[in-house]
């Protein structure tokens, strides 16, 4: 059962700010989920890690939605958004640290209130505001999931490719993971990527190209079964030429070559972030 469910009483009635809210009960039922389940470490990093990159985006387009809007309470508002940002950024960067510092059920506890309090309490003051201004909506949605970055200027590292438009993209993802898989669908959902399959094996994998030719695919390495380098030995074999990110959990000295060989384009490592999703897709996918 959900640890959260969506209710009508949740609705502001602007699409929007509802697609944002669910994809953020989603999260948080996700993270409750790992938690119970005694989820490696990877996992719940990677929930909270787009649990904290969702809501920070989410808050810059409701801030940008109210600013155009003209609402009149948005400096209170956004000090609201700034303190809740912070308190869920120092839980993230205190699970990253020492894990066992954080009490996952307190934490779950502390998120629920807040999400349901401020949509309830804050989000809805706006609705009037952003009613009587209906082009609010479009300004909006015109900020992307991963916008707001830095320049592209990473001095040490390899150079930070143009972000790849995830609107053009159908990907496939290969986990057997259930928790992991839903993060990587939320994520790319929150991209804007508009078809995402899922297959919770290789051979389920497999299945799914026969009838449907992704654009992408995201193969985890470890499965039960055949793995994830025998499932892109086998696409390869079969003519699929579309670019592969396998994620690794960890990798041993020689790994990325064999990968490589297998026909393996670039790798994502855990705990996963919506900006390491981004930099390391675009760099399998490449310029243009
Ligand atoms: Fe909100
Ligand atoms: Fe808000």
């Amino acid at each position: 059962m959900a640890y959260l469910n969506w209710s009508d009483d949740l609705e502001t009635g602007i699409e929007m700010v509802d697609q944002d809210h669910r994809v953020l009960v989603d999260l948080l039922n996700q993270a409750h989920d790992c938690i119970g389940a005694g989820e490696e470490t990877a996992t719940l990093g990677s929930v909270l890690h787009a649990l904290v990159d969702y809501t920070e985006y989410h808050f810059a387009r409701e801030e940008r939605l109210m600013q155009a809007a003209r609402y009149p309470e948005l400096p209170a508002h956004r000090e609201l958004h700034q303190r809740l940002a912070r308190q869920a950024r120092d839980i993230r960067g205190r699970y990253a640290a020492q894990p066992d510092s954080v009490n996952a059920r307190e934490v779950m506890e502390f998120l629920r209130t807040w999400l349901i309090d401020h949509i309830l309490k804050q989000d809805f003051r706006y609705r009037p505001a952003v009613t009587a201004h209906p082009e609010a909506v479009r300004l909006a949605s015109a900020i992307t999931f991963d916008g707001n970055r830095p320049a592209a200027v990473n001095e040490d590292g390899p150079p930070v490719p143009e972000p790849v438009d995830f609107r053009a993209h159908s990907v496939l993802v290969v986990d057997d993971n259930p928790n992991f898989q839903i993060i990587l669908r939320t994520i790319l959902k929150g991209l804007g990527c508009p078809s995402v399959v899922l297959a919770d094996s290789a051979s389920a994998g497999l299945t799914a190209l026969e009838s449907h030719t992704p654009t992408l695919m995201l193969v985890d390495w470890r499965m039960d079964g055949m793995d994830g380098l025998g499932f892109v030995r086998e696409a390869r074999r079969r003519g699929i030429a579309v670019p592969i990110v396998m994620i690794s959990g960890y990798s041993e000295p020689g790994f990325d070559k064999t990968a490589q060989a297998a026909g393996v384009d670039a790798f994502l490592e855990k705990p996963i972030t919506a900006r390491n999703l981004v930099d390391t897709v675009s760099r399998a996918v490449g310029p243009g």
